[in-house]
């Protein structure tokens, strides 16, 4: 199943792919520590996870409400950001992905964040060993684990966020992932900039060009294969001033072989962008 690479499809996700998506295989597919390679200052998660701290350090970003869109199984996204934000609400279409956040939001995942906790220490400046206290820093920020669909224009249940809505927003690999085409993708975009007040900051992690990717054993996902002139126009459209935008160029030389027998991405792109 590994192995196998599959013709590229021409369009991505409905919501019928997600049926048979297993956190634990996803998990282990893509944030294992053979595959993310945390030691590695150039591996891509490292480059993630510097982008993400330099985009929550510019002094720019800031308030009291964070929102993760489409969390998923993962926690890498919100590691620098927790710092900053008294509240941060974690989201995702599927119960099982919310079942696992909830898991080790009480100590009992089997998911191990401590290298990723480590890391982020390390870019903040501060010894690995607080990473307990990053740890618990997050347990204590995260006040709501929610349900999402950012193809509804009202993403979130009406009364999930305060009127004013999030200072801030964090989506990783979610859009692509979720999307059938460009129009839905930037429709999507449309509806979860309607939960950032103005002038908040969206901080957007993607897949370039990517066609699929394994969301369990057997289980292939389509990804709309968006490019980096499609988020642009997507962030304009959409009533957002882009700030810089970012790109991790993937490639048999970037990412481990594991990665690459089942990633077909052209790069990674890193977007950080604020509201009208
Ligand atoms: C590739 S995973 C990304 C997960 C995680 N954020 C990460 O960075 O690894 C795509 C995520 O999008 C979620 N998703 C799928 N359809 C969605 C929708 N309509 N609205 C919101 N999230 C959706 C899936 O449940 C899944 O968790």
């Amino acid at each position: 199943m590994m192995e196998d690479k599959g013709t590229p499809s021409a369009a991505g996700a409905e919501a019928s792919d997600y049926n048979e998506f297993d956190p634990a295989e996803y998990l282990q597919c893509f944030y294992s520590a053979e595959v993310t390679c945390l030691e590695e200052e150039d591996s891509f998660m490292c480059w993630i996870l510097s982008r993400l701290h330099r985009a929550f350090s510019e002094g720019d970003v800031r308030g009291d409400l964070l929102v993760d869109v489409g969390s998923g199984p993962t926690l890498h996204q919100v590691l620098s950001g927790c710092e900053l934000f008294n509240k941060v609400i974690l989201t995702d279409f599927l119960e099982v992905n919310r079942k696992e956040l909830k898991l080790w939001l009480h100590g009992g995942s089997k998911m191990d964040w401590t290298s990723y906790l480590k890391r982020v220490c390390e870019l903040e400046g501060r010894s690995p060993s607080e990473w307990t206290q990053k740890a618990a820093r997050l347990r204590q920020v995260v006040t709501d684990i929610l349900p999402i669909d950012v193809h509804r224009p009202q993403p979130l249940a009406h009364d999930a966020l305060p009127s004013a809505g999030a200072d801030c927003l964090v989506s990783s690999f979610c859009l692509e992932a979720a999307s059938p085409d460009l129009a839905s993708f930037s429709r999507a975009l449309g509806h979860i900039g309607g939960l950032l007040r103005p002038g908040g900051h969206l901080l957007l992690i993607g897949a370039l060009e990517h066609s699929y990717y394994i969301g369990g054993a057997g289980v292939r996902i389509p990804v709309f294969a968006v490019n980096e002139a499609q988020v642009c126009d997507s962030l304009k459209q959409n009533g957002f001033t882009l700030i810089r935008l970012e790109v991790f160029q993937v490639s048999a030389e970037t990412i481990p072989d594991k990665l690459s027998a089942v990633v077909d991405a052209k790069g990674i792109c890193f977007v950080k962008a604020r509201r009208n």
